[in-house]
């Protein structure tokens, strides 16, 4: 069976700056080679978040990734995707300070092949992205609904519900963009703030629960493919029953070995 044609085209910073109000764009996590190289001629922008702690290493929040964590899935996504823009999260902790966050991003730099890394942080974090971009690391910045930030929050709260705070955010993305960000992740925020952000930035937005408003949008692909089927976030649009489709087929495979249909006689040597 062939996939639905394709007009896939490699993506470059130029390029990524230059969809701003023309292309939406398209991101989707990965955090292996197998699924990095399925998703690489889809998607514009690939990101190994540090969500894969919670959706591949089963935690209960991204805190606890650590750097060589990050490293290895990086890896192996810039293995089986050549062709793919890959973005990588910096883990908690890994950017406290200035020198700490450019020590490790060119840490990064050096034992992967990712383009990009994305930091979480608003105007707290700018002095932290501006050095990062001055030394030539190309920063993607991560605003609203921070995950990083769960346990000093107390919980994942939906951004943008007071004035005080829709000025917070859209002050946020400006300082990020100011700090040299080439584009701006903005996470579980009121479509009608994520609007205000979009438009008062020159760079591109990808949203994530922020609303068909901004530049592009991001999903966690476990999340989109219906793998990870205990709960679905209200933001989430499940393109395929994964979990169930996986079940079935192991259940299958299963009834085959106990009653001796799998391997025929084609299947063996
Ligand atoms: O870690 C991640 O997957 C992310 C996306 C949800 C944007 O940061």
């Amino acid at each position: 069976m062939s996939i639905i044609k394709n007009d896939f085209e490699k993506i470059s910073i130029t390029k990524i700056l230059k969809a701003k109000n023309n292309k939406k764009l398209t991101m989707i996590t990965a955090y292996d080679a197998l699924f990095a190289n399925l998703f690489q001629e889809l998607a514009d922008m690939i990101l190994v978040g540090d969500s894969l702690n919670m959706s591949f290493a089963g935690k209960p929040d991204t805190l606890s990734a650590t750097l060589e964590q990050m490293i290895y899935h990086a890896n192996a996504v810039c293995t089986g995707a050549s062709k793919a823009f890959v973005i990588l999260d910096m883990p908690f902790g890994t950017y406290i300070n200035k020198d700490i966050a450019l020590k490790n991003a060119v840490k990064i730099y050096q034992e992967t092949n990712v383009a990009a890394v994305k930091v979480e942080g608003g105007e707290d974090r700018a002095d932290i992205v501006k050095h990062l971009t001055s030394n030539s690391i190309a920063v993607m910045g991560h605003i609203g609904l921070m995950p990083q930030y769960v346990r000093s929050e107390g919980g994942y709260k939906v951004r943008g519900k007071t004035k005080e705070d829709e000025e917070q955010l859209i002050k946020d993305a400006l300082a990020i963009e100011k700090a040299g960000a080439f584009a701006i992740v903005v996470e579980g925020v009121l479509s009608s703030v994520a609007k205000k952000i979009t438009e008062a930035v020159n760079v591109p937005v990808i949203g994530i629960g922020a609303g068909n408003v901004t530049d592009g949008q991001v999903l966690v692909w476990s999340d989109m493919l219906g793998f990870f089927d205990e709960f679905k976030p209200k933001f989430v649009r499940r393109y395929l029953d994964g979990a169930t489709l996986v079940k079935n087929a192991v259940l299958q495979y299963r009834n085959d070995v106990q009653t001796k249909q799998f391997p025929s006689k084609d299947e063996e040597y």
